[in-house]
């Protein structure tokens, strides 16, 4: 599980280690237990600092929230969150998002959050997108039966792929937006798209435009 390494890092992350799950395969069709009876299990992948997952988390007491990041400096800052307010429903994982399917069982994870991921533009990297099909295949497997997919993205040819991507293989798509936050129906929609993310931030200050989907395997 561990990818990089970085002097000292590896130290301090373990420092939070109430926050981050060692060993997480061992969780694995054991999260419902671990997260408590009744408690939606929410994933967001690629978390970077964590301010997102940490503001729905202290938003969302009743929903148990992991987070996944491969960046240990990255990862760091998000724990670091999570321990400045004594997170009782968030914890994080730090491996490679292909290893999700390794992680939870059938079933185990109610919503999916990916946020500005990397777009990798290059017609050669195309099988690394987060929604190439064999990421979906992965999600759809953990994802509970009418489970969904909060896709936000500042890339408009990485929106484009996805909304393809979701199409052709059988998921069905809600609140598509190519303007987020100038959409008059963003006040309808629930604290995901509320919520901003560190780049989408960044981008909104540059009056750049987000673009938003949900997904849900099947026909809803
Ligand atoms: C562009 S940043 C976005 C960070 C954050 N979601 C936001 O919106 O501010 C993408 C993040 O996803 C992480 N990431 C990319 N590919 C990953 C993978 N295969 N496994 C785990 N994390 C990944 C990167 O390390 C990075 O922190």
């Amino acid at each position: 599980m561990r990818l990089r390494r970085l002097p000292g890092v590896r130290q301090a992350l373990l420092q939070h280690s109430r926050w981050l799950i060692a060993e997480p395969e061992k969780l694995k069709n054991g999260w419902r237990r671990y997260a408590g009876p009744g408690r939606e299990i929410h994933l967001e992948l690629g978390v970077g600092r964590g301010s997102f997952i940490n503001t729905l988390a202290q938003n969302c007491p009743g929903i148990f929230w992991v987070g996944a990041e491969l960046r240990e400096e990255v990862l760091l800052a998000a724990l670091k969150k999570a321990a400045s307010w004594e997170a009782p429903n968030l914890v994080f994982l730090w491996l490679n998002i292909e290893q999700i399917p390794a992680v939870f069982g059938e079933g185990e994870v109610d919503r999916i959050y990916l946020n500005f991921s990397d777009p990798w533009p290059k017609n050669r990297q195309t099988k690394r997108r987060l929604t190439h099909p064999r990421f979906l295949a992965g999600y759809r497997q953990v994802l509970r039966p009418a489970g969904e997919i909060h896709l936000k993205t500042d890339n408009r040819e990485f929106f484009t792929f996805s909304l393809a991507q979701f199409g052709s293989q059988g998921f069905t798509l809600q609140e598509v937006t190519a303007d987020l936050h100038r959409d008059p129906a963003k006040a309808t929609w629930g604290l995901s798209a509320q919520v901003m993310t560190e780049y989408e931030k960044r981008y909104t200050a540059r009056a750049q435009p987000i673009y938003r989907c949900v997904a849900i395997p099947g026909d809803f």
